[in-house]
């Protein structure tokens, strides 16, 4: 492994744009190769069994491309198949679980810590067993929050439809009194102005992206090395859906004009629902 190797980044969808991002800001030498699986979109909604083999699948894909490190930039892989994956795979591999849940802690001054998430994430129980694991004296409230992803997906992250969809989710924890939110899903940073606005200014949003690209960092330093400044430097996209709807949602939320040559994979998926009789 050489430092001069990419770091690969994957998620369902156009939400790992948001960890992606973060890599750009702290880490602005590094390239990237990014799987977004749209064909499967959301992940919320999905099997454990499916998820281990998607994230399995695409990590496969990102080792064969020539990556020195990995981020699971998925809450809901991270959730169900990190350990599978850490196990399975020498690369490194970085989950966006704990990095957010250890941000969440150093921000909450009453203990009541929100975590919204898509259902497969919430039914996990994956945030608030770490945050106990840690803090003992916390306590978690849970909400999943289905109608955010296809939202961002169609590039939707303000207006009426989207005030109207926060709101509704996030009434019952905001009525618990929580003053720290983890948004635990990283589609939902693209909707933090709206968040924000609802939950109001005594609440602290904690997007995982900044803690989990600290945590990359640590394991590059510690591994195979941080790149160098030189050298020409070109991220890489791959969708295994439509790449145009990829690349324009996507060049609207984090205005990177190379998403524009985003590129078609469909990698060897099993498909689970045929397999299952259920097609
Ligand atoms: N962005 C992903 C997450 O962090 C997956 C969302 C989805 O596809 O449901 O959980």
């Amino acid at each position: 492994m050489l430092p001069v190797q990419p770091v690969g980044v994957f998620d369902s969808g156009v939400g790992g744009l948001t960890v992606a991002r973060e890599i750009t800001r702290q880490l602005p030498a590094e390239t990237i190769v990014y799987y977004g699986d749209t064909a499967h979109v959301p992940y919320g909604s999905r099997s454990v069994d499916e998820l281990i083999h998607f994230a399995d699948t695409i990590v496969g894909f990102l080792i064969a491309r020539g990556t020195k490190a990995i981020v699971d930039a998925c809450n809901t892989t991270s959730a169900v198949a990190l350990p599978y994956l850490q196990k399975k795979y020498a690369v490194p591999i970085v989950g966006v679980i704990n990095p957010g849940v250890a941000a969440a802690l150093q921000a909450t001054r009453n203990g009541r810590i929100g975590v919204i998430a898509t259902e497969a994430t919430i039914a996990s129980d994956a945030h608030r067993q770490a945050l106990l694991a840690r803090e003992p004296g916390v306590q978690v409230f849970p909400r999943a929050c289905p109608s955010f992803v296809p939202l961002v997906e169609e590039g939707k992250v303000s207006g009426p439809r989207v005030e109207a969809a926060v709101a509704e989710a996030l009434a019952p924890i905001l009525q618990a009194g929580i003053d720290t939110l983890i948004l635990g899903c990283t589609h939902y940073p693209f909707l933090a102005p709206v968040i924000q606005e609802v939950a109001g200014p005594g609440v602290t949003l904690i997007d995982p992206a900044a803690a989990t690209v600290g945590e990359l960092k640590n394991v590059l330093a510690r591994g195979c090395g941080l790149r160098g400044p030189h050298g020409s430097r070109a991220h890489d996209f791959y969708v295994s859906g439509d790449p145009r709807s990829f690349s324009e949602v996507g060049a609207k939320l984090v205005g990177w004009p190379e998403l524009a040559g985003t590129r078609k994979l469909e990698l060897d998926f099993k498909d689970y629902l045929d397999e299952a009789g259920l097609g």
